[in-house]
């Protein structure tokens, strides 16, 4: 490659680069929110903001629908907790459209749309769909709502013509999926919707206290709003490296839990690595050390949330103007999709 078309290809990346990206992600409010999920998706969530991006994160309550329907009450008080939760983790409603999924209807009309130009095949084959039925088998999940999981979470990406979506590794086949069922629309119709992107979200994943995956049916969390007493008590009760017997033993500290969390959480996590491997210190005190960082770590975050909790009526509020800021896009995208296919009656 001579020097000008490597110079070229710069300026068109950088270009690139600069441009604002959309930006659409949710979460099912299923349950409160964990360090996994701050780490693994929320934190990102403002640095996208505080790019300057235009950012819409919503409150996924129909996706929560899908495998809760049996006790769907849960889903209304869960989505006020998720509110507080990504509030006081910095998501800031002058910044970014912060609302709940269900209020917009618009998101439930492009869910029908789509369903009519999606195979079922390429639903059945989805390996999440398939992971999810054999996990959960407590639950009647072969049902209609829930096969097309993914098409409703294309529709929540393109009403807003979101050009990037930023997801945890386990959501890329969905991400996929919206990919696909975009190309198709635009193959039967027209050339209307950009083909949206994933941004993978670099933080590792967090392990839970018991050393396998963070989630609420583990019972290995964190929660965000977790009080430091049982931060305590959870961290002091954590699994610690298996080959380590007793203090005088020197430790593993790349096969301990606990020091995976020193890792993303203590500033002086090597020292605490030189001193387990020398056995100079014990994983009771490592643990105890670990609690207080971590309990620090929470600290403004839940000050926050207190805040909020104090003021309900503003919560609401902040998620009824996010809602009526994301309508009037999705209406817009809504009225150009319906006269491309050509069902619209305006005149009447
Ligand atoms: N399925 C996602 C999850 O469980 C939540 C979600 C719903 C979502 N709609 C979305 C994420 C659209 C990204 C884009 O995490």
């Amino acid at each position: 490659m001579n020097s000008k078309t490597a110079t070229t290809a710069e300026t068109t990346t950088a270009a690139k680069e600069l441009q604002t990206k959309v930006i659409l992600s949710g979460m099912r409010p299923t349950g409160p929110l964990h360090l996994g999920h701050l780490l693994g998706a929320l934190k990102n969530w403002k640095k996208l903001q505080d790019e300057g991006n235009i950012c819409f994160y919503m409150i996924a309550d129909w996706h929560a629908l899908s495998t809760e329907y049996e006790k769907p009450q849960m889903i209304r008080n869960n989505t006020f907790e998720i509110a507080i939760d990504y509030l006081s983790c910095g998501l800031d409603p002058e910044k970014s459209t912060i609302f709940i999924q269900s209020l917009v209807q618009q998101h439930i009309e492009l869910h029908m749309i789509f369903s009519m130009i999606v195979p079922v095949p390429w639903l059945e084959r989805n390996p999440v769909y398939k992971e999810q039925i054999a996990e959960l088998q407590e639950k009647e999940l072969h049902t209609y709502g829930f096969l097309g999981y993914p098409v409703l979470m294309a529709s929540d990406i393109m009403v807003y013509k979101a050009t990037h979506i930023p997801v945890g590794i386990d959501q890329l086949p969905h991400i996929e999926l919206t990919r696909e069922i975009v190309r198709r629309f635009n193959f039967f119709y027209k050339d209307y919707f950009n083909v949206p992107e994933s941004l993978l979200t670099e933080t590792p994943k967090l392990p839970g206290t018991d050393g396998r995956k963070m989630s609420k049916s583990y019972g290995n969390c964190i929660y965000l709003k977790e009080n430091p007493k049982d931060i305590k008590k959870k961290i002091l009760s954590m699994f610690t490296d298996p080959k380590r017997i007793y203090k005088k033993d020197p430790g593993h500290p790349d096969e301990c839990p606990v020091f995976a969390y020193h890792t993303l959480f203590n500033k002086d996590h090597q020292k605490m690595k030189n001193m387990c491997l020398s056995s100079e210190i014990g994983c009771v005190e490592c643990k105890r050390i670990l609690s207080e960082i971590i309990v620090e770590f929470l600290k403004s975050i839940q000050e926050k949330r207190k805040e909020l909790e104090k003021d309900p009526e503003k919560v609401w509020k902040i998620l009824k103007q996010g809602t009526e800021k994301a309508s009037i896009v999705a209406e817009k995208t809504l009225k150009e999709i319906k006269n491309i296919i050509g069902i619209n009656y305006e005149k009447i």
